[in-house]
């Protein structure tokens, strides 16, 4: 099965030096788990839970260097070493001049949102991501999705899947005009749209049009290295480049980048902003201090700082990253072998199955998605996340749902964590869920946060007598 089709296998670069017991507890305690916590996978406890695929956010395993980094914190309040160890690497790896560090990405899209953005402007991005385009709504800007079409086509396998469409970008700048444009908010990959790249070719072409009209790129780069795994893979001309040198080239065309250090780099927390603009970064370097923490902790202990530093460094290894993609690619394989309906091609960090055609029978404001979160937790205690209708969250002009084309539920993996076996597990499971779908009929949300609802919702199951 899987890797034993007649070739030759991958393995990963790493060996297992200290593990963590995982149990999965019975039927019956994952009923009444799912139901004190509202349907909501996220209102889990931990131990509720076997395998967690809720998120590659934090839930990476840190490499012995990095443990090590662990015990080189230095905890002065000003000027830590570590610090300057962050600011060398960021700058070598990615090549921004200035940065400022954050507790984790969220944070910096705050610092970057309210740095450039002003009440009334636009903010054109390829799909959006949740915290991002809501901190770019509370800075008073409008999102405006200028992702290529393809990307919102389950079956669809262009290879860049997160390009931006450049006719759509011209159109926003020809109604509103370059100044009312913020900036380009450019995420390689793509995570709504599952884990898909962007081209170099893509950025080129969007750097020119962006000179063309003044207006500044800036990189959402959390999974940036699974994008220049994609380039290498995919582009013409970059088979022999390494992962480093993509990288390099790829924020060489950008203006700045904000880091969820929680993906990518290997550390379960921790982030930054990077700019190349001096008057941005010093903005954003005294506004730190009021959200995160002084300019050289940002909201991370010395000790996160040296962890983050080295995993930078461990982060655009070429053979860490092709295991990494590789192992996401097997677990999408296998479902795919077996006729479930998923988000292709498979991307960077999570397979995301795809919902709405699961049940088409379950209309989007019951929550198709939702329910296949609940039903795989059911089935096998394994966690995984909404990322359709709940997401969207509400339009804030009209209060209505917004309604994504994409209804998928996102199996997350995260990095250096779990075996080939766990993703044997988790695909049966699916499987299983699967070959049940007709017996699914979805939620109803009884609890809805104002923001970023997803988080902190809480449903019913839909009953067919009572609820129709
Ligand atoms: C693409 C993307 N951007 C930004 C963020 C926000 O980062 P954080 O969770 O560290 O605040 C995330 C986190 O999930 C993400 O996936």
């Amino acid at each position: 099965m899987g890797q034993q089709l007649g070739r030759r296998s991958w393995a990963e670069p790493w060996k297992i030096k200290m593990v963590e017991p995982i149990h999965m507890i019975s039927r019956e305690e994952r009923q009444k788990a799912i139901e004190k916590a509202g349907f909501n996978t996220f209102l889990l406890r931990s131990e509720e839970v076997y395998i967690d695929l809720l998120t590659d956010s934090g839930t990476s395993a840190m490499s012995d260097r990095q443990w090590a980094g662990i015990m080189l914190g230095d905890e002065s309040y000003a000027g830590s070493r570590n610090f300057y160890h962050l600011e060398e690497a960021v700058q070598s790896y990615y090549g921004y001049k200035y940065v400022v560090p954050t507790h984790q990405g969220r944070g910096a899209e705050h610092l970057i949102s309210q740095a450039v953005i002003k009440p009334g402007m636009f903010v054109p991005g390829n799909m959006y991501f949740t915290t991002t385009r809501l901190h770019q709504e509370l800075a008073g800007g409008t999102f405006v999705d200028v992702i290529i079409d393809d990307a919102h086509e389950p079956s669809n396998t262009h290879p860049f899947k997160g390009n931006i469409d450049l006719d759509k970008l011209q159109a926003l700048i020809d109604k509103v005009g370059a100044d009312r444009i913020a900036y380009v908010s450019l995420a390689g990959t793509v995570n709504m749209a599952g884990g898909q790249p962007v081209s170099m070719a893509n950025l080129r072409a969007l750097r020119e049009l962006c000179d063309k009209h003044g207006i500044r790129i800036y990189l959402d780069a959390t999974r940036m290295v699974e994008n220049c795994f994609f380039i290498q893979e995919r582009e013409d001309g970059y088979a022999d480049y390494s992962i480093a040198g993509i990288l390099k080239e790829f924020c060489s065309n950008t203006d700045g980048a904000w880091m969820s250090s929680k993906k990518d780099h290997l550390v379960n927390i921790g982030g930054w902003l990077a700019v190349n603009q001096e008057d941005v970064f010093d903005l954003a370097r005294n506004m730190v201090i009021i959200y995160e923490g002084l300019h050289t902790y940002g909201g991370m202990a010395g000790r996160d700082m040296e962890a983050l530093a080295i995993g930078i460094a461990e982060s655009v290894n070429d053979e860490h990253v092709r295991s990494r993609v590789e192992q996401v690619r097997y677990l999408g394989q296998l479902l795919i072998d077996w006729g479930v309906p998923l988000m292709c091609p498979v991307g960077g960090h999570a397979v995301f199955l795809d919902a709405k055609q699961m049940y088409p029978h379950i209309p989007q404001n019951k929550f198709p998605a939702q329910t296949l979160a609940v039903e795989l937790y059911l089935d096998s205690g394994v966690r995984s996340m909404e990322r359709g209708i709940v997401s969207a969250g509400r339009d804030p002009d009209t209060g209505d749902h917004r309604y994504p084309a994409l209804e998928l539920t996102r199996l997350a993996i995260p990095r250096r964590v779990y075996t080939q076996a766990h993703m044997d597990v988790v695909a049966e499971s699916v499987k299983a869920v699967f070959d049940n779908r007709e017996s699914s009929l979805g939620l109803k949300m009884v609890r809805e946060p104002q923001y970023l609802r997803f988080f902190q919702a809480r449903f019913e199951r839909i009953q067919p007598d009572v609820d129709g």
